[in-house]
């Protein structure tokens, strides 16, 4: 099974499934000589784990990351950073009942079809524990980029929408479980997954990110644009259905004379419908896009699904799942942006002498 690689200088394997003895990975292409913060790396785990507030998966893992190489005295060597994350908490008999049936809108169905074999248990390879590996990378990635300011937050559960810009936000610090950057929006948006979480059902959400301070430069013309690469991590995390920047689809809607975004005389812009990327590259302003998670696919009802013999059977899913994944998916955003800057502040290096 191919794709388990991201990046080109930066570049982080993943391994391990939901239920298997641990998950990790194994970062190649880290400078030596960054003074790692181990604290921030797990701080950034516990944001995503499970288990950690009344609106998430009640799985308690404690998600403790193990680092088996790559550092020395707290400093990275060059070396590749292989690093393991036991899994604790498997309850593998809550998915005897997708042995032999596929859930609707998971992957069970194509990696039975594609593979011949699954590991079924907790959804195997195609669970979304797969991310706490991007988020310790990420988390290292982040010390590398130092002064580069990556944030990202919940602005949409359901129909529950943020109606403020990031420019209008405090986003230094996260003050509630949903993590949305608004005390009265969090609280419906808290309210709403509860009950959702009480009728067995799933609903989805919307991820905003924003990156500051970023040089100008980062990113390669064609086909290596630097929010094409974005626009790539942010569609490999589960149920990631939409990604867009800047303007995004409303700019579709608008005409040129608006839409151009007008220079001040230090070269920044007057507006940033760009959202800080042209011609694939960074201008220096401010990068923010946003990412759509769907309402995931493992509901506590009774739907009608297909057997492996070809059978419409009864299923209803078991086992502890997330009502709603975008209060623990913004972690693993602000992760995989970190993981593409990383490999474009390298890039951009060697790409000019
Ligand atoms: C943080 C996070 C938690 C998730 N938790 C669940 C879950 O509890 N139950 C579930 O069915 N899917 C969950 N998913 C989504 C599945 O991993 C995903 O839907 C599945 O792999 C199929 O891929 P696709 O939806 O991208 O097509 C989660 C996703 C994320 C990002």
């Amino acid at each position: 099974m191919a794709g388990n690689i991201f990046g080109k200088l930066f570049k982080l394997t993943t391994f391990g499934e939901s239920h298997g003895r641990a998950i990790g990975g194994i970062i190649d292409g880290c400078p030596a000589g960054i003074k790692l913060d181990l604290e921030a790396i797990q701080n950034d785990l516990d944001r995503r784990k499970p288990g950690q507030s009344a609106i998430v998966t009640q799985r308690k893992e404690s998600d403790t990351v193990e680092f088996l190489s790559g550092i020395f005295e707290g400093v990275t060597t060059g070396t590749p950073i292989g690093f393991e994350i036991r899994n604790e908490d498997q309850k593998s008999k809550d998915y005897s009942h997708i042995k032999d049936s596929f859930r609707p809108s998971h992957a069970d169905y194509v990696y039975e079809k594609k593979y011949g074999t699954r590991d079924y248990r907790g959804g195997g390879r195609s669970s979304a524990r797969e991310t706490a590996s991007r988020v310790v990378a990420g988390a290292v990635a982040k010390q590398l980029l130092k002064d580069i300011e990556i944030k990202a937050y919940v602005s949409a559960v359901g129909e529950i929408k943020l109606d403020k810009s990031y420019t209008e936000l405090n986003l230094t610090q996260e003050e509630n479980i949903v993590r949305c950057p608004d005390t009265a929006t969090a609280q419906k948006m808290e309210a709403y997954i509860k009950e959702i979480r009480k009728q067995g059902d799933t609903v989805g959400g919307v991820v905003s990110c924003v990156i500051k301070n970023v040089p100008i430069g980062l990113g390669e013309p064609v086909f290596d644009k630097l929010h094409a690469e974005l626009g790539k991590a942010m569609l490999s995390i589960n149920a990631v259905k939409g990604f867009e920047y800047g303007s995004g689809f409303e700019g579709a809607a608008m005409k040129g004379s608006d839409h151009n975004d007008l220079y001040n005389e230090d070269g920044s812009t007057k507006t940033n419908f760009s959202g800080g990327i042209q011609g694939g590259i960074s201008n220096g302003m401010d990068i923010y896009f946003n990412v759509a998670f769907k309402p995931v696919a493992t509901l506590i009802q009774e739907q009608t699904t297909l057997d492996k013999k070809g059978n419409m059977v009864k299923m209803q899913g078991k086992g502890r799942h997330d009502p709603c994944v975008v209060p623990r998916a913004v972690p693993i955003v602000e992760a995989m942006t970190a993981l593409v800057l990383a490999d474009y502040f390298l890039l951009d290096k060697v790409s000019r002498y």
